[in-house]
C-alpha cells in the first residue's frame, strides 16, 4: 500500500463535521481605520449595485477602452445564454497593453519575472506590447485567423503571457493547458477544441531540474494530424526532437517579426479563451469566456478586492497561468488595470523554503494572492522561515481555490500579514471567470474561514434541495441568482451540457456545485464540492476521470475514487481497485504501477495518495458504487448506513484489508 498514514479530519473542507466547528468561530477582523480611509471601495457600493446591477456594470465597463459603445448592457432574452455589452467592440490585448503605452505609461513595469534558477527579467508595458505585436504577426503568418483555436502548453515564463495576448489580439481563442498535464490530457484538449497550432517551450524549471514540455507535445501530436505548426520557446536549452516543416523556434520567428500590429476590435461576445476544467463525468469541460464581459469582470474585481493602486502596488498571484486564477489575476485583470505584477516560475521550496518571502522583499510586493494549500505547507515548514524576512511591504493578502480553514487564515494573517493586513478569502470558479464572493478589504470585518458576501454587482444565495433560500444559520447549495459579466457563456461545443450542468438543478439559478452555509449574520461559508469533483491542492479533479484512467490499465477490472480530507492538500485522491483475475495480486509494485499510469493519463497531480486493492466494491442493488462508504474508510471513520448495499459484508472485507485499521 502506498503511504498508508492516517489522516486526522480537520475542519478544513467539506464534510458534515465542518458546520458545527465553523459555527463556533467568533473571531472578527475589521480593517484598520487607515486602510478604510484609503480604500477603493466603500460600503455604499453594495446598495448602489443592488439598486440596479445592470447600471452598475454599465459604469464598470467604462474601465475599458471600447472601439464601439454597446447598445444594451445585457441581453438575457434567451437564458442561460447571456450576451453582455451587446454591440460593443473592443480588443482585449489593446486594453491590456497599447492603451497604457498611449497614455504615457509605457515605461511602467508590467512584470518582474523571476526564474526558478534566479534569472530575472523586468518587462515594461512598452516592451510587452512590442513582444505581443511580434507574436501576433507570427501567428498571422502561420495562417491563424480570428476564431481559430490555439493551444498553449508552457512553463511560467513571460512568453506564456505574450502568447495568450497575441492570440487575443488577433481574435484567436487560446486554450492554455497547465504544464503539469500529461501528453494524453493535452491531446484530448487539442482534439476537443480542434486547435491547429500549439505554442510550447522546450521545457521549464521545476525543483532545479529542466522538465520537458516539447516532448509531451510531440507525443500528443502523434494523434493530432490537423496540428500544422508548433511554435517553441527555448527556455532550458535541453535537447528536443524536431519535425521540420512543423516546428518553429520562437526566436527564429517571433523575435524577428515586426513590432507593428494593428489591434482590430472584436465583438464584445467574441470568444477570448477556452479553459478546460474537470466535471463530474470523465470528459473535461471546455469553459468558454468571451471578451467584453470577462475583461470587465476581471478589471473590476481586481481593483475592488485587492484595493489596487495601479501606480504604486506590486501584485503577486502565486498561481500557475495554466489555471483560471492565472488567467484572470496574473494576466487579464492586472494588465487591464495597468498594474505591476510578479511572475515566478518555480516552486516555493527551490532552492530554499523561504523563496516566496525573499521574492516579496526583493520586489516589495504589496498584494499577495495564493492558495490555502500553500499556506498550510508554509505552516508545516514553520514560522521561523518567513520570520527571517521583513514582509513589511505587504498591505493585503488573499486566498483562493479551496476553503481556508480558520487555523490557516489566522497563521496567514499573523505570520505573513503581521496582523496588519486584511485577508481576502475569495470564492469563485473557472466558470465564474472572476471573483464572486469575497470580503471588501476596506469594508468587511473578516471572519476566519468565511468568504463572506457577494461582491457589488453579484448576487448569490444558499438554497435547499427545492431551490428555496435557506434561513440564516443553515446550509445548502451555493447559487448565483443573476447573470454576471465574466460568466461562462457555454461549454465549448456542448450547449446542452452547459444547460444541464449549471442551470437545470435549480431552474433559473446558476448551480456552482459547492455546498455552503449562511451564518447568523447571513455571511457565506463555502464548504466544498457536493458533486464528484475533488479539490486537491486547489486543483479540480474529477473522480470519474481518475476512475476511467485506472480502468484503462490492463490489469484493472473496476475502480472507485473518493476525495478524502487531507491536512495538507485539502482533499487527497484515494482509489479502490479490483484487479482482473488473470492479474493475480498484481505483484509487489502494483500500486506504484497504477499511480504512474494515472500520472501518464492525466498528470502527476491526479496520482492517488493511496490505492487499495480490494476484492469487492460496495454497491447498491442497482449497481451504483456507494462512494460515501468508501470515503468513510478513506477518512478512517465509522462506516455509515449500509442497508442499501447489495452485499452488506463487503464493507467488513474492505475495512479489514486496510492498513492500520482494526
Ligand atoms: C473551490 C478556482 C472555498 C470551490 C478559482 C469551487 C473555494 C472550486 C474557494 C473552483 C474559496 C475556490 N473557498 N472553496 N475561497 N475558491 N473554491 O474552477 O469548490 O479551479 O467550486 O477555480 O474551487 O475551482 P476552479
Amino acid at each position: 500500500m502506498n503511504g498508508g498514514g492516517k489522516t486526522t479530519p480537520t475542519n478544513a473542507s467539506s464534510g458534515t463535521g465542518t458546520l458545527a466547528n465553523l459555527l463556533h468561530e467568533q473571531r472578527r477582523f475589521p480593517p484598520s481605520s487607515d486602510f478604510t480611509a484609503q480604500a477603493n471601495v466603500t460600503a455604499e457600493a453594495y446598495a448602489q449595485a443592488d439598486a440596479d446591477y445592470q447600471a452598475f456594470w454599465d459604469r464598470e465597463a467604462g474601465r475599458l477602452a471600447w472601439a464601439q459603445q454597446w447598445t444594451n448592457v445585457l441581453d438575457w432574452s434567451n437564458p442561460p445564454f447571456a450576451k453582455w455589452f451587446v454591440g460593443g467592440k473592443l480588443n482585449a490585448a489593446y486594453n491590456c497593453l497599447d492603451r497604457h503605452v498611449e497614455a504615457g505609461r509605457g515605461d511602467k513595469v508590467a512584470y518582474y519575472f523571476e526564474g526558478e534558477g534566479g534569472d530575472t527579467r523586468t518587462i515594461t508595458y512598452a516592451q510587452l506590447t512590442d513582444m505581443v505585436c511580434q507574436a501576433a504577426n507570427t501567428l498571422a503568418d502561420l495562417g491563424v485567423k480570428a476564431g481559430d483555436r490555439v493551444a498553449i502548453y508552457m512553463p511560467m515564463i513571460p512568453e506564456t503571457v505574450v502568447a495568450m495576448l497575441a492570440c487575443a489580439r488577433i481574435g484567436a481563442p487560446h486554450t492554455v493547458v497547465f504544464g503539469g498535464f500529461s501528453a494524453d490530457a493535452l491531446r484530448t484538449r487539442i482534439h476537443d477544441c480542434d486547435a491547429r497550432i500549439v505554442i510550447t517551450a522546450d521545457g521549464g524549471y521545476r525543483r532545479g531540474q529542466p522538465a520537458g514540455l516539447k516532448s509531451a507535445v510531440d507525443e500528443a501530436l502523434l494523434d493530432c494530424p490537423d496540428v500544422r505548426s508548433v511554435l517553441v520557446v527555448r527556455r532550458t536549452g535541453q535537447d528536443v526532437a524536431w519535425e521540420d516543416g512543423r516546428d518553429i523556434w520562437w526566436h527564429d520567428s517571433v523575435e524577428q517579426a515586426s513590432t507593428h500590429h494593428h489591434a482590430e476590435p472584436f465583438d464584445a461576445e467574441h470568444p477570448l479563451y477556452v479553459m478546460y476544467t474537470s466535471g463530474t463525468t470523465g470528459k473535461p469541460k471546455g469553459i468558454l469566456h468571451t471578451t467584453g464581459g470577462y475583461l470587465t469582470g476581471c478589471a473590476y474585481t481586481h481593483w475592488a478586492v485587492f484595493d489596487l493602486k495601479a501606480e504604486t502596488d506590486v501584485f503577486w498571484t502565486a498561481a500557475d497561468i495554466g489555471w483560471v486564477t492565472g488567467h484572470s489575476y496574473i494576466v487579464y485583470g492586472p494588465l487591464a488595470n495597468g498594474a505591476t505584477s510578479v511572475l515566478y516560475e518555480g516552486t516555493p521550496d527551490t532552492p530554499h523554503q523561504g523563496r516566496w518571502w525573499e521574492i516579496i522583499d526583493k520586489y516589495k510586493v504589496t498584494l499577495l494572492y495564493c492558495a490555502p494549500t500553500a499556506i498550510r505547507t508554509f505552516m508545516k515548514w514553520g514560522a521561523q522561515i518567513p520570520d527571517k524576512y521583513s514582509l513589511a511591504s505587504l498591505r493585503l493578502i488573499g486566498s483562493v481555490g479551496e476553503p481556508i480553514n480558520p487555523a490557516a487564515y489566522i497563521w496567514y494573517r499573523d505570520t505573513i500579514g503581521h496582523g496588519r493586513t486584511p485577508v481576502v478569502d475569495t470564492w469563485w470558479q473557472t466558470e465564474t471567470g472572476s471573483i464572486v464572493v469575497s470580503p471588501l478589504p476596506g469594508v468587511t470585518a473578516g471572519k476566519p474561514g468565511a468568504a463572506m458576501k457577494a461582491l457589488p454587482g453579484f448576487r448569490v444565495d444558499v438554497v435547499d434541495d427545492e431551490g428555496q433560500p435557506v434561513p440564516n444559520g443553515s446550509g445548502g447549495y451555493l447559487v448565483l441568482t443573476q447573470p454576471w459579466p465574466a460568466m461562462l457563456r457555454t461549454i465549448w461545443g456542448d450547449d446542452d451540457r452547459y444547460v444541464s450542468t449549471y442551470w437545470s438543478r435549480f431552474p433559473g439559478l446558476y448551480f456552482a456545485g459547492d455546498g455552503a452555509k449562511k451564518d447568523d449574520d447571513g455571511d457565506i461559508w463555502v464548504l466544498g464540492r457536493v458533486d464528484d469533483v475533488m479539490n486537491v491542492s486547489g486543483h479540480r479533479l474529477s473522480t470519474t476521470e481518475i476512475e476511467s484512467a485506472l480502468v484503462s490499465h490492463p490489469i484493472v477490472a473496476e475502480a472507485a475514487v473518493v476525495g478524502a480530507t487531507d491536512d495538507m492538500t485539502g482533499q487527497a485522491v484515494v482509489a479502490f481497485v479490483i484487479l482482473r483475475s488473470e492479474a493475480g495480486d498484481g505483484g509487489p509494485d502494483v500500486v506504484q504501477q497504477l499511480r504512474q499510469h494515472v500520472a501518464k493519463e492525466i498528470g502527476k497531480m491526479a496520482r492517488p495518495r493511496q490505492i487499495m486493492v480490494v476484492a469487492e466494491l460496495p454497491k447498491t442493488r442497482s449497481g451504483k458504487i456507494m462512494r460515501r462508504l468508501l470515503k468513510d474508510v478513506a477518512e478512517n471513520r465509522e462506516i455509515g448506513d449500509v442497508t442499501t448495499l447489495a452485499d452488506s459484508t463487503v464493507m467488513e472485507l474492505i475495512r479489514s484489508s486496510m492498513p492500520g485499521m482494526e
